[in-house]
């Protein structure tokens, strides 16, 4: 604040002036600068009971007596209409980012878009516009590469219009914005993730492969996908079970005839190295008799209408009632169902149709004058208030129930439908895609603002989820899909099979190798997984990251860079802009990407070190006895290069069970000297061999050590 006095006056002037002020006169704004480059806006008429608790900020900027040096940057809030509008003034030749799970190019410029959760079925509503998930969230990369972000801290149904300005305009009422400003977009990640916490560390097998469809039925077929697999040595973790496990899709049941023994079906996937994931929604057959609905109604948890009455809805099992999360009683029943759910072997939950949808209504979902009843924690309100955050409340109350239930492994949730913060609760996907080219390309922008917008735990439905994928297409998405922070294959019902098996058997090499790629470069994802834990950086990236001053790297979205030492260049955009560098062309396992007509161009950033396991078929048979170490020289004739590893699953890591090792490497006359560094947790096992491969244009050199030998390495 540049003068106290002002923000003295203006914070004492009566609210009532303000609101007797013209419609769509601009107003001056209490402006809060904070710690760390946050400034915070807030509109004179601003009601923080409207508010409160926020949903994306957990942890609150704290005030700070400094300037703010911003001269770009400037908030001010306005009523148009009936909508309260707040308008975010950036400067000029800005590029924009962010605004969550949205179709369209990677640079967000020129678009608007409505915060309004919807099952937008092959993205046809709204050409794609508004999706299952609010993110208020934009990131600002200016020329000089330095950047910004804005959140606007508001559930309330909402629009974003990203022009000259950003304007997000609320049908609810006035909302306070925070702005972030920083020297780079690395930094401004960081900050969010400050704001807005961090990801879990999630168990490693969720970062192997997923096979999924609508749905696997009965048991039999589990089985024979799973069988399959193995039998045709296709790296896989985890086999998903979709709605038609249940019996007559009410949650929380088994089939009686097709799922009569689902213990023994999840006993059979473990014993072949597989987790299982099954689906829970949120919409519950109304019924009584049927113990989930009467234990819900005997504490009236449900969401209610206008005339408060429960409100029902069509979903998969006809009338259904809707828990109301936004009362604690309901989160703490809701979190108790999963307790004998997942006894019976479960591995891991996906919820969807949590927007939430509900069929044969106008917008396919509940009306905006629903009422939530509100509890200790979270004030009563609106459909319109809550409907964004409808999700994200299931998948906390879901988190919790099943850390509750399993309390000795780390959970893993899938979530369609969530808003700004809630990767702090679920992983996501991004819904029902179409299996096509250009659904295909698409993935790359949506999954990188998605990743730009503090959720790097996403990606799209490999091979496509509506309508059915060709050998082609698959090979292709495959590829590709197999370096997706979130990898995992899925088609609709009524679709052809989309195993990697059912292309013929090109396709299903493809599918291995590139699979086979993944599995090896685990170590890397998971060390990727460990820093986005902490520090919120993406596990996915746009190539502006190696360089936010290089104007080429913007609006790049068909290469991207998974950390900062991987760059993945799909078939389809080979020319497309490279970082500068040398960065070399690496085979991972034996595979030769260059003349292929799938497998993704891969290259290591010069000055990098990326660590390999062995080949596997699944994470339980991971191991770093022998870690492969692909060693890129710079210029200056060094590289470095990160591991992070732990147990995979459980919490020992909390109480210093793991390790976190650099790798340096340095030429020095005919020789390169590697050096192993323990930086936190214990030392990799005494028994640890390193394959030491060299990665040269010409060619790639590979030497086996012990870890506690002095490596040295002649050239
Ligand atoms: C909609 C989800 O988006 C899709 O992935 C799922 O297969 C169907 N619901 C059936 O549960």
């Amino acid at each position: 604040m540049k003068n106290l006095n002002q923000l003295i006056i203006l914070i004492t002037i009566p609210v009532i002036f303000f609101s007797r002020c013209s419609q769509s006169e601009s107003l001056k704004p209490k402006v809060i600068p904070c710690e760390s480059d946050v400034t915070l806006y807030y509109p004179l008429n601003y009601n923080q009971d409207a508010h409160t608790p926020s949903f994306a900020i957990v942890n609150e900027p704290r005030k700070s007596l400094d300037e703010i040096d911003s001269n770009t940057i400037k908030v001010s809030f306005s009523n148009i209409g009936d909508r309260e509008v707040a308008q975010v003034t950036i400067g000029e030749n800005i590029d924009l980012y962010g605004t969550g799970e949205v179709l369209g190019d990677l640079v967000r410029n020129g678009t608007n878009l409505k915060l309004w959760n919807t099952d937008n079925y092959a993205y046809g509503k709204d050409n794609g516009q508004r999706l299952y998930q609010s993110h208020p969230w934009v990131l600002g990369l200016r020329e000089d590469g330095s950047s910004f972000g804005v959140i606007a801290d508001n559930t309330w149904k909402m629009e974003i219009a990203l022009g000259e300005r950003i304007t997000f305009s609320s049908e609810g009422p006035s909302f306070r914005v925070l702005v972030i400003e920083k020297d780079s977009p690395q930094e401004v990640m960081r900050e969010l993730a400050k704001l807005t916490g961090t990801i879990a560390l999630p168990p490693l097998w969720s970062l192997g492969f997923h096979q999924c469809r609508y749905s696997y039925y009965p048991d039999a077929r589990v089985k024979s996908i799973a069988d399959t697999m193995r039998l045709k040595n296709i790296p896989c973790d985890v086999i998903w079970m979709d709605i038609d496990y249940m019996q007559d899709f009410r949650i929380f049941t088994f089939d009686s005839i097709n799922f009569p023994n689902p213990k023994e079906t999840n006993d059979y996937l473990h014993k072949n190295g597989f987790k299982s994931v099954w689906m829970i929604d949120p919409g519950i057959k109304s019924e009584s008799g049927y113990s989930v609905y009467d234990s819900g109604d005997s504490i009236n948890a449900w969401v209610k209408n206008q005339k408060d009455s429960v409100f029902t809805g069509k979903v998969w099992p006809g009338d259904c009632v809707f828990p109301d999360f936004t009362q604690d009683k309901v989160c703490n029943w809701w979190g108790s169902l999963y307790k004998d759910f997942m006894s019976v072997g479960i591995d891991g939950v996906w919820n969807d149709m949590n927007e939430p949808a509900v069929f044969e209504t106008s917008d396919w979902t509940m009306p905006n004058s629903n009422k939530h009843k509100g509890g200790k924690t979270k004030p009563n309100g609106s459909h319109l208030r809550y409907h964004n955050v409808y999700g994200m409340m299931m998948v906390e109350a879901s988190r919790k129930g099943i850390m509750h239930a399993n309390p000795e492994k780390r959970p893993f949730v899938l979530t369609r439908s969530n808003f700004l913060g809630g990767h702090r609760f679920a992983a996501t996907w991004t819904g029902d895609n179409n299996s096509s080219m250009k659904h295909l390309k698409q993935s790359i922008p949506m999954s990188l603002n998605l990743s730009l917008s503090g959720q790097p735990f996403n990606g799209p439905d490999i091979g496509g989820f509506a309508g059915n994928a060709t050998p082609e297409l698959y090979g292709h998405w495959i590829a590709v899909g197999a370096f997706y922070p979130f990898s995992r294959a899925h088609a609709t019902k009524g679709s052809i099979n989309q195993e990697p098996w059912s292309f013929g058997s090109e396709i299903e090499q493809v599918s291995r190798e590139a699979l086979q790629r993944r599995y090896r470069l685990l170590p890397y994802f998971y060390t990727l997984f460990q820093e986005s834990s902490k520090s919120g950086m993406p596990v996915m990236r746009p190539l502006f990251f190696h360089n936010s001053k290089d104007y080429n790297l913007r609006r790049e979205q068909g290469n991207f860079l998974i950390g900062s030492d991987l760059l993945v260049i799909p078939k389809w955009n080979e020319g497309g802009n490279m970082p500068n560098g040398n960065w070399k062309t690496i085979s991972i396992n034996g595979e030769s990407s260059e003349n292929h007509k799938y497998h993704p161009d891969l290259k290591i950033r010069p000055g990098a070190i990326l660590p390999l396991c062995n080949a596997i078929e699944n994470t339980s048979e991971f191991s770093l006895d022998t870690l492969t170490l692909l060693v890129s020289l710079d210029t200056t004739l060094k590289a470095k290069g990160v591991l992070y590893t732990d147990a995979g699953d459980g919490y020992a890591y909390q109480n210093g069970d793991f390790s976190l090792v650099e790798f340096n490497a340095e030429q020095i006359g005919n020789s390169i000297n590697i050096s192993v560094t323990y930086k936190e947790g214990h030392p990799l096992s005494d028994k640890t061999f390193l394959n030491i491969r060299i990665i040269d244009n010409k060619k790639s050199t590979t030497s086996v050590f012990n870890i506690n030998d002095d490596i040295v390495i002649p050239i």
